[in-house]
């Protein structure tokens, strides 16, 4: 059974096995919660993903996908680093979304990671709606077959800890 968790902090600061980025195709830095991860997990983690886009992802990692390295610096053992997908009023892309949280449980699983961390991915610079990405993450992470065993949603700031907080109280009946 995994337990649903929510924490109003710095992702960079949980001691959890692994951490997840929300990161973009190149795998190599950004602003938000990826500038935070490199900026406190040092290079090793920056080395590791370069070596991934010399290898497996030529192309990047495509939104929806996960691939974990390093925790360098972090108090973690891993960074498993997923892309969100960019909200488009226009296009549905909540299960480009969802598999960002399946993706990672499931790379989670194949590390035998038991404590997983994750930022509300998309909802900043991708500009998701909190409160449906929260809907969205919160029915994965509780759907998903796991062997993780505790999910711990770390919301950077009150209103993205309420809009988690009123997305858990509504889940439907699974
Ligand atoms: N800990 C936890 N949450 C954080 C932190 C942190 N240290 N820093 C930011 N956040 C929150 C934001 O407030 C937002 O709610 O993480 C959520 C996701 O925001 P972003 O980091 O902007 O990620 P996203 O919207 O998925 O956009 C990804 O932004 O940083 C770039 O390289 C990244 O191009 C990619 C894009």
């Amino acid at each position: 059974m995994t337990n649903i968790t929510l924490v109003l902090g710095d992702i960079t600061e949980q001691s959890v096995d692994a951490v997840v980025n929300a990161a973009n195709s190149s795998l190599l830095g950004g602003g938000g919660v990826d500038g935070a991860i490199h900026r406190r997990g040092g290079p090793d983690i920056l080395d590791e993903c370069r070596d991934l886009r010399g290898s497996r992802y030529g192309k990047g990692l495509p939104a929806g996908q996960a691939v974990a390295t390093t925790a360098g610096r972090l108090p973690a053992r891993w960074v498993i680093h997923t892309v969100g997908p960019v909200f488009s009023a226009t296009e549905d892309r909540s299960a480009t979304l969802a598999s960002c949280y399946r993706a990672s449980l499931r790379v989670a699983d194949e590390l035998g990671a038991r404590t997983v961390a994750f930022p509300a991915v998309s909802t900043g610079v991708y500009r998701w709606p909190l409160d449906d990405a929260a809907r969205i993450a919160l029915t994965t992470a509780r759907d998903t077959d796991t062997s993780v065993t505790e999910v711990r949603f770390v919301l950077f700031d009150q209103r993205a800890y309420d809009a988690f907080e009123t997305a858990l109280n509504e889940l439907p009946p699974a």
